[in-house]
């Protein structure tokens, strides 16, 4: 079992969650973060520090789909350690529903963790 991010967090990405997590469990994507399932210990922290409500636990109806995305882009995107600086409009999209369409496979550009493929 694992916490999963949602599509709240897109083009939110306040990334607050990546300090508290004890675990190398997130990857940034260009516009959202996801959560490595298979690191996340279901520690909890992240879930109440996110600004936007975006952090799930993968047992709630609005982790479904998401779980799925969390999976797969976990193991493509960079790892990221750090909050890094949020967008300038990142509270104009917090709680703006249907962000879901908007969701983008690209991987961040700034983030620059050592990511899975070394072994950190
Ligand atoms: Fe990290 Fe804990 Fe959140 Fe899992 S639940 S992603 S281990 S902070
Ligand atoms: Fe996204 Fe919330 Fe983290 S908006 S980056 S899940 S703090």
């Amino acid at each position: 079992m694992t916490y999963v991010v949602t599509d709240a967090c897109i083009k939110c990405k306040y990334m607050d969650c990546v300090e508290v997590c004890p675990l190398p469990c997130f990857a940034a994507g260009e516009i959202m973060l996801v959560i490595d399932p298979t690191r996340c210990i279901e520690c909890g922290l992240c879930e109440p520090v996110c600004p936007a409500n975006a952090i799930v636990h993968e047992s709630d109806i609005r982790a479904r789909h998401w779980l799925e995305i969390n999976q797969l882009y976990s193991d493509k995107w960079p790892a990221v350690f750090r909050k890094g600086t949020p967008f300038s409009d990142a509270d104009d999209w917090k709680g703006v529903s249907g962000k879901a369409d908007m969701f983008s496979p690209s991987p961040a550009l700034t983030e620059v963790g050592p990511g899975k493929q070394t072994g950190t």
